[in-house]
């Protein structure tokens, strides 16, 4: 039977040991959920067994439910009916906690009757960052054992607590000094020893006053009014209170179930996938090594050449931090300090650790000092010609095997690698704007870049703590060019009849934390101009800002008024007078448009252009595309990225609209690319593309 291979059941010396093997995190499938039933049922019938220990093999205990089975028809035994077949033995049941122990897993570590945990163990109910909530009793056992403050609090943050946090709780029972197996089977000796009734958490009496979980209550409402999980939490906890174990965990079970059909789990849990899938390069040759980075150069102490330097510094990683003039240098030097003074006055930074990175930051004036490099990374304005030259130099001075990337945002990664003798380790390394702060790490794979140097710079991504995405080069990669998509569009509302507190408020109100206005403001809206002048290009609105002075936040006015010292955008009547006019001259009858059209202008040409970049081979995965959105530009989690939230609206009603605003406005480009019209056709999403890919 499959569960005899997940679920090991042995017995030596009157106890029985359960090993769950279910690489490579011991999910609880349905194999695991039977054989754990089936364990139970052994345990319980043998004369011989005294006490049971579960354990599991590799470096988690048990990483929860299995996240593939969600949303298909559950195969019984749930997991409720599982962790209740292990509660019921009637022989003391140990949990031995290697490693991490979360959602599910720690659900079945609660259904025991004692918990011991390796130092290294981690605990925690995550649910709540895929929109669910514990659905195997942790609403109900771990209240009733630690309180219901304390419980409230952890499943609705979702992060796990380390052994020590778990013991201090009350959680596990001891932390094993030497092997924590050996450990765990002298604990269940010594409790099968005892006359005592095993203990079952559903029985313990911690939950606490009720007025202090009402307070907690009210104030994680008051934060996160509109999370249904977090509401759906606190209703399941206060069942502790008002009704028996058994009618909690039905209360339990329905909020779970509801919850996994919302639209905002199927999302979250999308993302949880395409995060994972998107660390995969596609087309790497098995058996790719990355080669190893010990010391690292930036070139530029601008902006990002800064927080470049921070990210390889916050990694252990030494790095050069290359500069054309000793005051640059120093003024970027000065910027990268500063920004480590902030948290250390925030307290996020012990005053040593900054001490340790600055360290690890070494300034130099001279390309020659990226002699020693495993990794360079250039960040030098935003200009080939200046680009070329950097690199045509890099070639003479970097050591053979190094990888020299690009931090450019549009160039063509191509014609910097052409000015190389070396283009197989020429790539893109597209960091985004704070780069210390930002996830998203966009890895720009050139025509001639190497397998090696890909698996180098994907790597040292990870190890930077970013989220590596391989795109293509194109003019802007994945993120800047759909970004350029909404661009356009805002500025046609704001031509058409918006504002630019209505475009903002419109994708507010959709889910992003900042509106395209408010970030242009923030971002500086100069740089765009000046590009526009030198392409001939013009954007009627931002030209005109730009032409009255109002550069953003830095000049205290852009698309917005800003008062000093603060960056509340305010609107600004002149701004509207400014808009209004540019409408008359080009002769546009200005009016209202609503916030659902708004939201549609300028999400749906975004689609479509992710669409294009899919058709391109840009994008390996339409996931890929999400994960730069989620991780570049804070696209709202809970509605899955672009490419996901055009599959859950469908592809038939995204195409209609695209045709409407082609016809409406004459601008071929916006009509529905090729690929959503094939898939449209076929009443498929761009899931299925994800599916074909992997
Ligand atoms: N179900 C199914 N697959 C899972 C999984 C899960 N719960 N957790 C991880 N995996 C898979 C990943 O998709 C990945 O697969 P891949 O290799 O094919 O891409 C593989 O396991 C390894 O995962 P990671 O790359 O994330 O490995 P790490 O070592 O970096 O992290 C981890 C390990 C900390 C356990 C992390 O995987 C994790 O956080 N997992 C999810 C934990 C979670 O959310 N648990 C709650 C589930 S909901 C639940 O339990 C409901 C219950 O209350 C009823
Ligand atoms: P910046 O103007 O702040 O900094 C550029 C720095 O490069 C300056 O300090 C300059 O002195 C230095 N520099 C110029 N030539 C040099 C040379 N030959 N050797 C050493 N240093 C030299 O520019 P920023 O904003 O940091 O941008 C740098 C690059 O990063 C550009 O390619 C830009 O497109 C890209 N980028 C910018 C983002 C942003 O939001 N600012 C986001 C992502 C990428």
């Amino acid at each position: 039977m499959a569960h005899t291979e997940t679920v090991r059941y042995s017995v030596e010396d009157g106890i029985a040991l359960v090993r769950i093997v279910n690489p490579p995190v011991n999910a609880l499938s349905a194999a695991v959920r039977a054989g754990l039933v089936e364990a139970a049922r052994r345990a319980t019938d043998d004369p011989a067994v005294v006490a049971m220990v579960i354990a599991a093999e590799g470096r988690t205990f048990i990483a929860g439910a299995d996240i593939t089975e969600f949303g298909k028809p559950p195969v019984p035994p749930i997991l409720p009916h599982a962790i209740a077949a292990l509660e019921d033995v009637p022989k003391p049941v140990v949990a031995a906690i290697g490693g991490a122990a979360l959602g599910g897993g720690l659900e079945v570590a609660l259904g025991c009757h004692a918990r011991i945990a390796a130092p290294a163990a981690r605990l925690g109910l995550p649910e709540i960052k895929l929109g669910l909530i514990p659905g195997a009793g942790g609403t109900q056992r771990l209240p009733r054992l630690i309180g219901a403050v304390a419980a409230l609090r952890l499943m609705t943050d979702g992060s796990p607590i380390d052994a020590a946090a778990a013991l201090a709780l009350g959680m596990i029972d001891a932390i094993a000094e030497g092997d924590l197996l050996p450990a765990a089977i002298a604990r269940a000796r010594a409790l099968a020893a005892s006359a005592a009734a095993p203990r079952r958490s559903r029985d313990a009496t911690s939950l606490g006053p009720r007025e202090a979980f009402e307070a907690e209550a009210a104030a994680l409402l008051g934060r996160h009014a509109d999370n249904p999980s977090v509401a759906a939490a606190i209703e399941a906890v206060r069942a502790c209170y008002s009704v028996p174990f058994e009618q909690g965990m039905e209360q339990e079970r329905a909020a779970f179930r509801r919850l996994l059909d919302d639209p905002r789990s199927q999302a979250l849990r999308y993302v949880f996938f395409a995060e994972r899938a998107s660390a995969r390069v596609p087309r790497l040759p098995p058996g790719t090594a990355a080669r190893p980075v010990t010391q690292a150069a930036v070139i530029g102490a601008g902006t990002m050449g800064g927080g470049i330097a921070m990210c390889f510094a916050n990694a252990g990683i030494p790095v050069t931090l290359i500069e054309t003039s000793a005051e640059a240098l120093a003024s970027g030097i000065e910027r990268v300090g500063s920004t480590y003074d902030i948290s250390v006055r925030r307290g996020s930074l012990a005053p040593e650790a900054r001490a340790a990175r600055m360290a690890l930051i070494t300034g130099k004036v001279g390309l020659d000092a990226a002699a020693d490099a495993d990794l360079v990374v250039e960040a030098v304005f935003e200009e080939m010609a200046l680009k070329r030259e950097v690199f045509a130099a890099l070639d003479c001075i970097a050591r053979p095997g190094a990888v020299l990337a690009t931090n450019t945002s549009y160039l063509d990664v191509n014609a910097i690698a052409a000015a190389t003798g070396r283009p197989q380790d020429v790539l893109g390394m597209h960091f985004f704007s704070p780069a210390n702060v930002m996830k998203l790490l966009e890895v720009v794979r050139g025509a001639a870049t190497s397998a090696e140097a890909l698996a180098t710079a994907v790597q040292i991504g990870s190890r930077l703590a970013k989220v590596p995405v391989v795109v293509g080069v194109c003019h802007g990669f994945v993120g800047n060019r759909m970004l350029a998509a909404r661009s356009v569009q805002a500025e046609r509302l704001l031509i058409e009849g918006a504002l630019p507190q209505d475009v903002d408020a419109a994708i507010t109100g959709f889910g992003f934390r900042m509106g395209p206005f408010a970030m242009s403001d923030l971002a500086g809206l100069d740089i765009g101009w000046r590009i526009r002048k030198a392409t001939g290009k013009t954007a009627p609105v931002a030209d005109a800002l730009c032409e009255a002075g109002r550069f953003g936040q830095k000049t205290g006015k852009g698309y917005y008024l800003y008062q000093p010292g603060d960056r509340t955008p305010r609107p600004d009547p002149e701004v509207a007078r400014l808009i209004e006019a540019v409408s008359a001259r080009l002769g546009i009858a200005r009016r209202p448009i609503a916030a659902a059209e708004i939201v549609e202008r300028l999400i749906y040409p975004m689609i479509n252009e992710g669409a294009r970049i899919l058709d391109e081979g840009i994008a390996a995965r339409p996931g890929d595309i999400d994960v730069v959105w989620l991780h570049g530009y804070n696209w709202p989690a809970w509605r899955g990225g672009p490419m996901h939230h055009a599959d859950s609206i469908g592809l038939a009603e995204v195409a209609a609209r695209l045709a409407a605003f082609a016809a409406q406005s004459g601008d071929a480009s916006l009509a529905p690319a090729p690929l959503l019209q094939r898939l449209a056709a076929r009443g498929e999403g761009f899931a299925t593309l994800r599916e074909a890919a992997a």
